[in-house]
Formats: structure tokens, sequence, C-alpha cells
């Protein structure tokens, strides 16, 4: 499991949710879809963003009880351990919706944390609420083997680069080599982990209108200590991990 995140930079792994876990989530995705809900007639993509502040949030217990924030700490090396999320996003597909990304992009650079600090973190967690073996169905794309040339590139010019979204455009994501996209597949129940540095972009859903639109949730992870040592973190892409 380490070697294959370590040298793809990402991981799917089946069966973390149970049967119940995943209908439990959903059900807490329809509600806060009714207080947000897409636009009438929309097709694409639809995120609902909650931050889980001081006062918890149901999508936090779901974390903790899932055994998500366990199971990406075992990617992490000796001595790190995950914090618990900040918030969350729901991420829906709705479909039919045939467009298929033109490119990759990095998380976290517009906008930045408030603080200008560009919002990276260790990995990305997302659980799989609905089925995600076909692809073409909302599944996200990925560049396998982008977190250590992104983290080459960085090593480079330094750090701060990251700042540069202007060089990254129109990600944003540098001009390093890409290599092939693949889709990640799976059912649902699985939960991807996904370095921050790997590239990556919302995927088609060119299923019928009366398909059922994908439901991940997703989660940004922070090994404890990472924004202290994020610049490390970027210019040596494995140093967070075993
Ligand atoms: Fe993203």
């Amino acid at each position: 499991m380490r070697a294959t995140f370590r040298r793809q930079g990402y991981l799917v792994v089946p069966d973390v949710l149970t049967p119940g876990e995943v209908a439990a989530g959903r059900k807490e995705v329809a509600a806060m879809l009714a207080k947000q809900p897409p636009a009438e007639g929309h097709v694409g993509p639809h995120f609902v963003f909650r931050n889980f502040g001081d006062r918890g949030h149901p999508l936090l217990d779901f974390f903790l009880r899932t055994g998500m924030g366990e199971l990406a700490g075992q990617l992490l090396r000796e001595g790190l351990a995950i914090q618990p999320p900040e918030g969350v996003q729901v991420a829906t597909t709705i479909p039919p919706w045939p467009y298929r990304p033109g490119g990759p992009h990095v998380d976290g650079l517009s906008p930045t944390e408030p603080d200008g600090r560009p919002g990276t973190f260790s990995l990305l967690a997302g659980a799989w609420l609905t089925d995600h073996t076909t692809p073409g169905r909302g599944n996200l794309w990925v560049w396998p083997g982008t977190h250590l040339r992104f983290g080459a590139y960085l090593a480079e010019r330094g750090a701060d680069a990251l700042r540069r979204v202007d060089d990254m455009a129109p990600g944003p994501y540098p001009r390093i080599e890409l290599g092939d996209p693949v889709q990640v597949v799976g059912p649902a129940g699985s939960v991807l982990l996904a370095h921050y540095l790997l590239a990556h972009n919302i995927g088609d859903h060119d299923g019928p209108a009366d398909d059922e639109r994908r439901e991940t949730l997703y989660y940004r992870l922070h090994a404890e200590g990472h924004r202290d040592r994020w610049r490390e973190v970027v210019t040596a892409p494995l140093s967070e991990f075993g």
C-alpha cells in the first residue's frame, strides 16, 4: 500500500465503508443538498463546502467513525499522525456532463488560506458514496507520478514558486511531463487517498440524465505540524510519508 502510494501518488482502498456507513453518508449529503440545492436543471459538478468549527458536524463524526483517518495515517512516516479534518467538501456530478478535463490542477492556490499561505495539505481522502466502477461516471481523473515531478519542479525553484499561479496557468499546474491520465475506479464504500501535489481534475459524467449522480466526500488532511513545514513538504514530496 505504501509503495504504491509513493510511486503513483494515489491509492484506492475498497471496502473501507460498510453499506450502512455509505447509506448514512448519503442521507447526510441529501440533507445538505436540500439546503443548498443545485439550480433547477443544473448538470455537471455541484459542491457544498462546510467548515466544522468548534461545534462539530455529522460529516466529521462520519470521518472519525469510519476509520478514514487511521487508514490515511498508515501512509505517514513513523511518529506522524493525521489531524482531524477542518471541513468537508461534498462533491457531486449530475449527468449528463460529457466534458473531459483538458488538464489538471492543484488545490489551495486560488484562493489561498486567509494569511496568504498556499493551502497545501498532506493528502486528500475521498469517500465514495456512489459506485465508481465504470469510468465516465464522474470519476476523478489523476495523472500518476506527477506528485514527484511537481516536487522536483518546486525543489528547483523554491517552494514559493507555488504562489506564482501565472506560471502555472491555466491549471493551476506547472508545465511538467504529465503522462497519461487515469480515471480512478472502484465500488461505493471505497476510499481514495491522493497526495497533495498529484495532478487531478473533475471527470466527465456521460451517463443519461436519469443516471445516478456521483457523490464523494472529500476531506483535506494535514499531518500534525504540516503548516509549519509546508515548504519542506512540497519540495520533498515523500517527506511526510513512510
Ligand atoms: Fe482539486
